[in-house]
C-alpha cells in the first residue's frame, strides 16, 4: 500500500491578527520558543509521516523555505505548493493532487496545536485505517466558531456543520484530517458554500454519507489550542512555556521527534544543537544526542 503523505496548510491572510500578520505569515509567528508551524509538523512526524507538502501563499513561500528547507535535516522530504487564492480548506486536496498521487493523507492546519499524553497512539490508530477517514472531535466552550459534530441518539456522528449559529453539540472538529486516497477526487466534487469557500466539512460529509468517516473523540486529557486571536496566541505560548519549563521537556520539537523516530543520527542531532548553541533549545538537543 501507498505510504500516507502529509499536508500542512499554511496559507490564509491571518487578518484577525493584523497588524502582526501584515508582514509575516501567521504560521511563522512564535509560540513561545518555536515558530507555530513546528507544532503541526511535529504531529505529522509523530504519526510517522515523512513526505510532506507545505501549502503557502505565493508571497510567503520563501520565508517557509528559509525556515524549513527541504526537510533533510529531519530525515523528511518537503514539497512546496502555492495556493494562489485561499478558496477553502478542501482546495488543499486539489492543489496537492499530484503530490499525493493516490496516497492516503493526513492534513493538519498550520495554526493548530495539539498536546497530550497518548497522542502518538491516537495518531497510530488513525494511520492504520486504510479506507475512509478519521477526524477528531474536541469539546470546546465556543463550538459556533468551528465545524461541529451532530450526533444521533446512539452517539454516532450523523452530520458535520460548519460554524453553526445553533451548535448541535459542543464537539468541534479539529484541524487534523486523515483521509484515504480518494480525497482529491471527492474534493473536486465539493461546491462552494454561501461564504464562497470549498468547505472541508462538505468533503467530510461525503465520507460520512458513505459510512466512511470515523469521528474519534480527543478527550479532556488533550490540549487543542487556538491561535486565532491575540489573546489565544499569547495563551498558547504561555501554555507551552509553563509545561516545557516545568517538565524540562520540549513540546513541538521536530529535531527531537526525528531523532526518536530514528530518522536522524546522534551526530546529526548534535549538529542541529550546534546551530542553537546560544539558547536552551540547543542545550536540550545536545543532551538528547548523548554526545556532549
Ligand atoms: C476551519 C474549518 C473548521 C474547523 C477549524 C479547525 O475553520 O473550516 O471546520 O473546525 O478549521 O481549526 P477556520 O479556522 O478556517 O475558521
Amino acid at each position: 500500500m501507498n505510504a500516507r503523505k502529509g499536508i500542512i496548510l499554511a496559507g490564509g491572510s491571518g487578518t484577525r491578527l493584523y497588524p502582526i500578520t501584515m508582514g509575516l505569515s501567521k504560521q511563522l509567528l512564535p509560540i513561545y520558543d518555536k515558530p507555530m508551524i513546528y507544532y503541526p509538523l511535529s504531529v505529522l512526524m509523530l504519526a510517522g509521516i515523512r513526505e510532506i507538502a507545505l501549502i503557502t501563499t505565493p508571497q510567503d513561500q520563501d520565508q517557509f523555505r528559509r525556515l524549513l528547507g527541504d526537510g533533510g535535516q529531519w530525515g523528511l522530504s518537503f514539497t512546496y505548493i502555492v495556493q494562489p487564492e485561499p478558496e477553502g480548506l478542501a482546495q488543499a486536496y486539489l492543489l496537492a493532487r499530484d503530490f499525493l498521487d493516490g496516497a492516503p493523507s493526513a492534513m493538519v492546519l498550520g495554526d493548530n496545536i495539539f498536546f497530550g499524553h497518548g497522542l502518538p497512539e491516537l495518531l497510530a490508530a488513525a494511520e492504520a485505517q486504510p479506507e475512509g477517514g478519521t477526524v477528531f472531535g474536541y469539546r470546546v466552550a465556543d463550538p459556533e466558531r468551528y465545524g461541529v459534530v451532530d450526533f444521533d441518539a446512539q452517539g454516532r456522528a450523523r452530520a458535520i456543520i460548519e460554524k453553526p449559529v445553533q451548535p448541535p453539540s459542543r464537539y468541534a472538529v479539529t484541524g487534523l484530517y486523515f483521509l484515504d486516497g480518494s480525497a482529491p477526487e471527492r474534493a473536486a466534487r465539493v461546491e462552494k458554500s454561501a461564504r464562497g469557500e470549498l468547505e472541508i466539512t462538505t468533503l467530510l460529509e461525503m465520507y460520512l454519507a458513505e459510512g466512511l468517516l470515523n469521528v474519534q473523540q480527543m478527550g479532556r486529557g488533550f490540549a487543542w489550542l487556538d491561535t486565532g486571536t491575540h489573546a489565544s496566541l499569547l495563551d498558547a505560548g504561555n501554555f507551552v512555556r509553563t509545561l516545557s519549563e516545568r517538565q524540562g521537556q520540549q513540546i513541538g520539537s521536530p529535531d527531537e521527534i526525528a531523532f526518536q523516530q530514528g530518522w536522524i543520527s546522534a551526530e546529526a542531532l548534535r549538529a542541529r544543537a550546534e546551530t542553537f548553541r546560544k539558547n536552551d533549545y540547543g542545550a536540550y538537543l545536545l543532551q538528547l544526542s548523548g554526545l556532549e
